[in-house]
């Protein structure tokens, strides 16, 4: 399936590139091969001749900097956005948003499409309010937390592993909780949305977790002793941005619509300690 990536150079872009065979890619900041493209005044001047769909992986992701520069972030995820999605509808092409558990407030937990969003911080309102004004033909799909699967990626998994394997203490919040995917997932939820021409707002997440458990199971995993796996309050963690604790979501809509049921974090955790196993058991006197 053609499909357009705004943002192919990002975190998530990157996975996008390769998954996507047959793709444009623009970029914003970051040189060729990819087609400049700059989300405050969107233009497109490369042709799209059989392209079906375009996937949103660019602007500003990272709450603090949205914090600090409202009117930037909300040129950018909102007007933007949405001028773009637009244009790429009159032109047959169906934009594919990507927000955020962030749209609510994190007080409740397990939420629903249906659920009302309070948005904690100013990267939540303005995904909030994309989602709000976005044409009802977009597919916006809010991501759980994510996380890749290589070694030596820095995400989730890899990031606590790393630490697990070098003996070094993991700090987890235990107040945090989280519908953790892996990328791969993500992407494949992706797909097969777009093979029943789904649109509307879908959570896209795997079973809840808290921080802190994900990092004792692969602490257990890993046979590294759990004195090195810290709790912590998420309140604890240094930010310019109001955090939401729960923001695990039900991904039954998806199910239902698809079929398709990710594969759980915790079998993740076993892959994790495969690649980073140490036949000794790590103990806290080490
Ligand atoms: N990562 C997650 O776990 C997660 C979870 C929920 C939602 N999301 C959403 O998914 C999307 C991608 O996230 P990400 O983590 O991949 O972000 P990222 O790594 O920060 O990448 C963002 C990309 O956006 C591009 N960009 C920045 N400003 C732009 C502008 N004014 N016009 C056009 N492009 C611009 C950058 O291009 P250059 O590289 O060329 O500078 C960069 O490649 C974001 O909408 C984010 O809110 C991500």
């Amino acid at each position: 399936m053609k499909t357009l990536i705004i943002g192919a150079k990002g975190f998530l872009g990157r996975y996008f590139h390769k998954r996507f065979k047959e793709m444009i890619g623009t970029h914003y900041q970051k040189e060729e091969p990819f087609e400049l493209l700059d989300l405050k005044d969107p233009k497109i001047e490369f042709p799209l001749d059989g392209y079906r769909y375009a996937l949103f992986a660019g602007g500003m992701s990272n709450p603090g900097r949205c914090e600090v520069d409202p009117e930037e972030s909300y040129a950018v995820n909102v007007e933007g956005t949405l001028k773009l999605s637009k244009w790429l509808l009159k032109n047959g092409i169906q934009p594919i948003l990507i927000s955020t558990g962030y749209v609510f407030d994190g007080v409740k937990g397990g939420y629903l499409e249906t659920d009302p969003t309070a948005p904690p911080n100013i990267y939540g309102l303005h995904k909030a309010i994309l989602e709000k004004k976005a044409p009802s033909e977009c597919l916006i799909l809010r991501a759980a937390k994510l996380y890749g699967l290589e070694k030596g990626d820095g995400t989730l998994l890899d990031e606590m592993a790393a630490k697990l394997s070098m003996g070094e203490t993991v700090l987890a919040a235990k107040d945090q909780v989280l519908s953790p995917l892996s990328i791969d997932d993500f992407i494949q939820a992706i797909v097969e949305l777009q093979k029943v021409g789904a649109s509307g707002i879908y959570h896209v997440g795997g079973k809840k977790t808290s921080r802190y458990h994900l990092a004792c199971k692969l602490a257990e995993e890993m046979r590294v002793d759990q004195s090195f796996v810290q709790p912590v309050s998420l309140d604890a963690i240094p930010g310019n941005f109001k955090r939401a604790k729960k923001t695990d979501f039900c991904s039954e809509k998806l199910k239902a619509a698809t079929g398709f049921v990710p594969t759980q974090t915790e079998a993740h955790c076993k892959l994790f300690a495969a690649k980073y196993f140490s036949a000794e058991l790590v103990t806290a006197d080490e």
